[in-house]
């Protein structure tokens, strides 16, 4: 028995002009639960993602966020029915986002990075907001690189940082879009690292991920979605080792010869 989900997303449509790129998306998420998004390029992940915190305007269906429609002021809406700006950020305060490319400002040091949302989006006093700041950075190992640029960081630092910004906010639950495929090979493991110390503490994710191994070892449930739309969903054995379609055994059938490959010489962990 779950107390209200964090996040609920029902039969969520969206369009970009004439082109539908999200179908009937039926999503929810309790606290403490890592949902993973795995899927083709282009079946729609990264825009069910914004879609969740309104990064993108959906125009189908409903999201929630812990019971409170976030984006419209009714299910029935048209454009007229648009929540205002203000009420958005309220809505979606729960949730913080990790990006792909990290998006740290250049010019600022890591600290003011960190705090740059608390100051100007929350209205944070400096002290306290160079406080929690702090306090996330040193959750990701980073707090010794406070008064360094980004450009002065690897790219895993800098995925760090981008955590540590979004941890600052104090979130209930964190998106985060393929937060390692932006690395060399050799950071990718720092980065997964502190995702799964996240985890470990109970932070609730929606991840997008096309790393299959840690998909499989971190989250407790996966979402499989092709052309727009959620195609298969569950534990990661049942995706992994049972699954039902053609389109999720085509789709992992690479990611299992890799591995087999790599298990025949010897390699794990793949
Ligand atoms: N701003 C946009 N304007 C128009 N079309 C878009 C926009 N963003 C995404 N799309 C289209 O929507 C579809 C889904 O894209 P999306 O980025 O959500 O896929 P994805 O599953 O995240 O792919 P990838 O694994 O490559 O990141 C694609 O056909 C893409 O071209
Ligand atoms: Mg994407």
């Amino acid at each position: 028995m779950h107390s209200q989900p964090i996040l609920e997303l029902r039969h969520v449509g969206k369009s970009f002009l004439d082109h539908k790129v999200l179908t009937d998306i039926n999503l929810t998420v309790n606290q403490g639960e890592i949902v993973t998004l795995i899927g083709p390029s282009g079946s729609g992940k990264t825009t069910a993602l914004r879609c969740m915190n309104f990064l993108e305007a959906y125009d189908e269906g409903e999201v929630y966020i812990k019971g409170q429609m976030l984006g419209y002021s009714s299910p029935a809406r048209g454009l007229k029915d648009r929540d205002s700006a203000a009420l958005i950020a309220k809505v979606r305060q729960p949730l913080a986002m990790v990006f792909q490319q990290f998006n740290l400002w250049p010019h600022m040091t890591v600290l003011e990075n960190v705090c740059a949302a608390l100051i100007l989006g929350q209205k944070m006093p400096k002290e306290l907001a160079r406080e929690k700041a702090s306090k996330a950075l040193a959750q990701v190992g980073m707090e010794k690189k406070a008064l360094s640029r980004p450009a002065q960081l690897s790219g895993g630092q800098q995925q760090r940082v981008g955590i540590a910004r979004a941890l600052a906010l104090e979130p209930e639950l964190m998106l985060l879009d393929e937060p390692t495929s932006a690395l060399d090979p050799e950071r990718v493991e720092e980065v997964e690292e502190v995702i799964q110390s996240l985890a470990n503490e109970g932070m609730t994710m929606v991840m997008v991920t096309h790393e299959m191994s840690f998909a499989a070892k971190i989250s407790s449930r996966i979402v499989f979605m092709a052309d727009g739309g959620i195609i298969e969903s569950g534990s990661p054995h049942m995706l992994f080792h049972q699954p039902k379609t053609e389109r999720l055994k085509n789709f992992l059938a690479p990611w299992f010869k890799r591995s087999r490959i790599f298990a025949e010489q010897g390699v794990s962990d793949v």
